[in-house]
């Protein structure tokens, strides 16, 4: 009856469609086959949808999920993704940045993804395909973009072939409790990258990974880390940035609160390249508070010389690296060098400070603090030599 007093009063097919009620919760079960269309089509019509636990979707093209408004989705169970090498390179989603590409895009507003379940990237097979060295992207698991109130909460990641999550053109989104696993010879497995994002908070969670544990992009904005147990990582980084010619990156008011990093290569990082051929931007209020340091390579990094270090006095970086705050850094780097302030001349660095830095060389001898072209601030200024202000 409602159906046909609609159509004889002229509405279209479109907004006979929009009247329809939408359901409540959906669940979902595997097909035997691709189960990406069933998880697309409950995502546009129910309002909760379910994988439940002992579930495992089987992922065979693309989820772009942009443009939810309202939406959970609790994954009790597990999402796997194909791991057809060939298939992904030609119909994944793709972005400008970094030549980047992805399994799925989330986004929109209102959005939940939790529930106690896995994503799993399935990467052994890219592991295998392209060496620690190659540079040729491999898939994304999760993009957020396009979101504006955005939960992913009580969920595991394991095994991406790439990358773990980007943010990209978002605001208002969180993660929070997540256990990210990846195998000890993948690489490249960022957990999180933030890029042209604000109001970003990543929460309570444990990262064993092959790359940056966090890092910061171009336009990373207003963006909270705090209690993080990252082992195996690059990091909790900010950049690398100011590397593309004509490009003005800003990276603003982050916090990275409570962190313990273990057997990494850094720890809090700053980069930004120099050259004659580069971008520039701007590094401003920095905060790295309460790191715990065990077996870090380098667990103190400002390096404005970035791949650059043999013409960065003759082109100093255009990256400007302004109140940056290290407070409260402890425990061992792996060898005897536990921090490196590494500025480009002519003033690029400015208001940097150390306070309650206590730092053990791995070797057992003194711990070396490296400096240059930087005046270091802080109670613990004077660590840095010749470059602590008087
Ligand atoms: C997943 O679905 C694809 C497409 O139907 C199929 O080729 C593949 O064998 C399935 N994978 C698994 C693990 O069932
Ligand atoms: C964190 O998530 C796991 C599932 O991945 C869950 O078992 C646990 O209860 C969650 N912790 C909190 C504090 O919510
Ligand atoms: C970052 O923001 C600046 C200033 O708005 C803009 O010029 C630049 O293009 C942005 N960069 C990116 C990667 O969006
Ligand atoms: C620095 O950033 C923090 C957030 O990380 C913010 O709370 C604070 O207001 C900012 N300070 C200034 C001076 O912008
Ligand atoms: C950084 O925080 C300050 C203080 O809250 C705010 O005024 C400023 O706009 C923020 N910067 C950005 C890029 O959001
Ligand atoms: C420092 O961080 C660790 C966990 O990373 C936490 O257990 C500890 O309580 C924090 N210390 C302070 C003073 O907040």
């Amino acid at each position: 009856m409602l159906v046909l007093s609609l159509l004889l009063s002229g509405f279209s097919a479109s907004a006979y469609a929009a009247v329809v009620v939408r359901q409540d919760a959906c669940t979902l079960s595997a097909s035997g086959g691709d189960d990406a269309p069933a998880f697309l089509e409950a995502t546009a019509a129910c309002a909760t949808v379910t994988i439940p636990a002992g579930t495992t979707l089987n992922i065979s093209s693309p989820l772009g999920m942009t443009g939810l408004n309202g939406v959970t989705i609790n994954l009790q169970g597990t999402v796997k993704f194909n791991d057809d090498v060939a298939y992904w390179s030609d119909n994944a989603f793709r972005y400008d940045f970094q030549d980047q590409y992805s399994f799925w895009e989330l986004g929109g507003t209102d959005v939940v993804l939790t529930g106690g379940g896995t994503l799993d990237g399935n990467g052994q097979a890219w592991y295998d395909a392209f060496d620690e060295d190659s540079t040729t992207p491999r898939p994304i698991i999760l993009v957020i973009t396009g979101g504006a109130g955005i939960r992913v909460e009580n969920i595991a990641m394991i095994d991406s072939p790439e990358w773990f999550n980007l943010i990209t053109d978002s605001s208002d989104v969180t993660f929070d409790n997540l256990t990210i696993t990846a195998s000890e010879n993948s690489h490249n497995t960022d957990g999180w990258n933030v890029y042209r994002s604000d109001t970003v908070s990543i929460l309570n969670s444990v990262i064993i990974n092959g790359d940056d544990c966090v890092a910061f992009k171009p336009n990373a904005t207003n963006v909270l880390v705090s209690n993080l147990d990252c082992t195996g990582s690059h990091g909790i980084s900010v950049g690398s940035l100011g590397q593309y010619a004509g490009l003005y990156d800003i990276v603003e008011n982050v916090t990275a609160i409570d962190i313990v990093m273990k057997d990494a290569q850094n720890g809090a990082r700053i980069k930004a390249w120099a050259g004659s051929d580069v971008g520039s931007g701007i590094v401003r209020n920095i905060t790295f508070t309460n790191f715990t340091m065990e077996n870090v390579d380098n667990p103190i990094v400002i390096d404005q010389c970035y791949f650059s270090e043999d013409v960065c006095d003759e082109y100093p970086s255009n990256t400007y690296i302004e109140n940056i705050y290290f407070n409260g850094v402890t425990g061992t780097a792996s060898g005897s060098t536990v921090a490196s302030l590494m500025c480009s001349p002519d003033n690029r660095c400015s208001n940097i400070n150390v306070n309650d830095v206590t730092l053990q060389a791995g070797d057992g001898g003194d711990a070396k603090f490296e400096c240059q072209n930087v005046v270091v601030a802080g109670n613990s200024a004077t660590l840095f030599g010749e470059c602590a202000s008087t």
